[in-house]
């Protein structure tokens, strides 16, 4: 049977898109059947009417707290029972109780290399520290802000001179491509985590995840 993903974003939506020319060459192991936004002008969920894909606004401004808006996304995302949950720019920090609902089916990119700079101007700040490479990383989601076991990760080199604009498109285009793998490798079976370790094709990721290579 097919497997099925919900993708929560909150923006323009270009790594849902590099999901969902996956997902059209049967590269992405299943079948992307409903974006999930919490801002109504996002530029994924015109993509995804766009593809004919079913979307759902669950908009943060009309909830009080953090918990009342997380169960009812957590409602909407169990209407279609997914294999797995893929947030693609979600703007939004989960409450435990909603993480630990989804625990193993909670995949996240993060624009930089974890364990380096969890949270929010990540480009910024690796220039700001001189650093001589940046990256991205996907990640399980647990309870700690970018925190999970890494999946994957890529890296590119950080050029005198460089706006965080200019870093930022670097890695956008890297995450474009280990994003699809990862969800790939989920659906298909070749990840397990098993007491905090997460395993590919039965063998220990590094803490890393497994490092990309352009030619992959
Ligand atoms: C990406 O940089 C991703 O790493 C971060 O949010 C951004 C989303 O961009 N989590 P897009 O909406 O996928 O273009």
């Amino acid at each position: 049977m097919t497997q099925r993903i919900v993708v929560l974003l909150s923006g323009r939506g270009s790594n849902f898109q590099s999901l969902l020319n996956a997902s059209l060459t049967d590269q992405l192991g299943g079948s992307i059947d409903l974006v999930i936004s919490n801002r109504p002008g996002a530029g994924g969920l015109a993509i995804a009417n766009s593809a004919g894909i079913d979307t759902a606004l669950v908009d943060h401004q009309a909830y009080t707290t953090r918990d009342a808006f997380d169960a009812d996304l957590a409602g909407v995302i169990n209407s279609v029972s997914p294999d797995l949950i893929v947030l693609a720019g979600f703007m939004r920090i989960l409450t435990l109780p909603f993480v630990s609902q989804f625990a193993g089916r909670l995949l996240n990119i993060h624009p930089s290399l974890l364990p380096l700079y969890p949270g929010l101007n990540t480009h910024q700040r690796a220039l700001d520290n001189g650093d001589t490479h940046a990256g991205a990383t996907v990640h399980y989601v647990t309870g700690e802000l970018d925190g999970g076991p890494s999946v994957i990760q890529a890296k590119v080199p950080i050029e005198s001179g460089d706006t965080k604009e200019q870093l930022a498109a670097r890695i956008l285009h890297v995450e474009h491509q280990i994003y699809p793998k990862a969800v790939n490798w989920h659906l298909t079976g070749r990840l397990a985590l098993q007491d905090g370790v997460l395993y590919k094709d039965a063998v220990p990721l590094p803490a890393t995840g497994e490092i990309w290579q352009d030619r992959q």
